[in-house]
């Protein structure tokens, strides 16, 4: 019997990824992805009659309001879908003994810790984005017992709107840019995390919990960019200027680098941050 998987927030740069690594793959593992005008899982009656009308072993969300910036300003649509309707999502998982998969966020600290971040730390989220992630995390705890939650940072990809595909467009344009170099963290490939992702679903080892999951190593965005402009020969290392912070109004944490350890104990195969970035950025350069 295949292993059945459903995939939510389709058209999101995580599950693009997803997608295009293992809808057709050898190891009798059979995907649907659907978007959000085939499952807004903020529906509450939408989400009860699709699990009404279909089995799954797994459930992969990746579904979420991530514009971070907005949600300080109307939070009331963060928590709907990375709260209320994780919720949802989760009760309908425990009804039909789906095995869920969350996606969360570094941004469930404070980052004042200096060391990286382990799953049993005490979470204190300090914008509202982090704090609705930290929410839904909450509830799948109260409800489910077989779930996997895993917290990563700083995504990007080939697929949608990300920090990689906003650097390498400014950087083309010759724009000089201000990034700063206060906050640490370590960029994670959508690739990386999809390994993962389906490693825990290929080896069916089901040990539930909450996982930290980021490439190796630490940056700060003024890394990350370096590491990024390293790939434009023309553009001079002169127009990147290491700036404190932003004007913004959002607060993010200091220090959101991830303790991989208990990552690491069941996959074996996470890289450095810069290989990744490296291999998104030639991939990108080609298209
Ligand atoms: N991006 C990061 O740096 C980062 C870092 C750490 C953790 N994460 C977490 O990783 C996960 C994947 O993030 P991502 O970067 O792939 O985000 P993304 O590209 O913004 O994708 C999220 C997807 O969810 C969809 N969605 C929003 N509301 C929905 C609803 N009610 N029902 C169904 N789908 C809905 C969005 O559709 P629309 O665009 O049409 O609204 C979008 O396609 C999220 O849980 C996020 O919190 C992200």
């Amino acid at each position: 019997m295949s292993t059945k998987v459903l995939v939510t927030g389709a058209n999101g740069q995580l599950a693009k990824t997803l997608k295009n690594l293992f809808l057709s793959n050898s190891d009798n593992i059979e995907f649907t992805f659907l978007d959000k005008s085939e499952l807004d899982i903020s529906i509450k009656d939408d989400l009860a009659s699709y699990f009404n009308k279909h089995n799954y072993d797994y459930c992969v969300n990746c579904a979420a309001y991530t514009n971070v910036d907005q949600a300080e300003i109307a939070p009331d649509l963060a928590y709907k879908v990375n709260a209320e309707a994780v919720k949802h999502l989760a009760q309908y998982c425990e009804k039909t003994k789906t095995i869920l998969i969350h996606i969360s966020t570094d941004y469930v600290f404070d980052g004042t810790k200096k060391e990286p971040y382990l799953e049993g730390d005490t979470t204190n989220p300090i914008n509202e984005y982090g704090k609705s992630k930290l929410l839904g995390e909450t509830y799948i705890q109260e409800i489910l017992k077989d779930y996997f939650i895993i917290r990563s940072s700083w995504l990007y990809s080939t697929y949608g709107k990300n920090f990689v595909k906003t650097i390498i467009s400014k950087i083309k344009e010759g724009d000089k840019l201000n990034i700063t170099t206060s906050q640490k963290g370590t960029p994670t490939s959508c690739l990386d995390l999809s390994k993962f992702i389906y490693s825990l679903i290929k080896t069916k080892e089901n040990k539930f919990g909450i996982y930290n999951f980021s490439a190796l190593g630490e940056a700060t965005w003024y890394s990350f960019v370096i590491c990024i402009s390293k790939h434009f020969k023309n553009y001079s290392k002169t127009n990147i200027l290491p700036v404190e912070s932003y004007d913004s109004n959002v607060i993010r944490p200091i220090n959101s680098v991830l303790n991989n350890d208990k990552a690491q104990a069941v996959f074996n195969n996470i890289n450095n941050w810069e290989r990744s970035v490296n291999e998104v950025v030639v991939k990108l350069l080609k298209k």
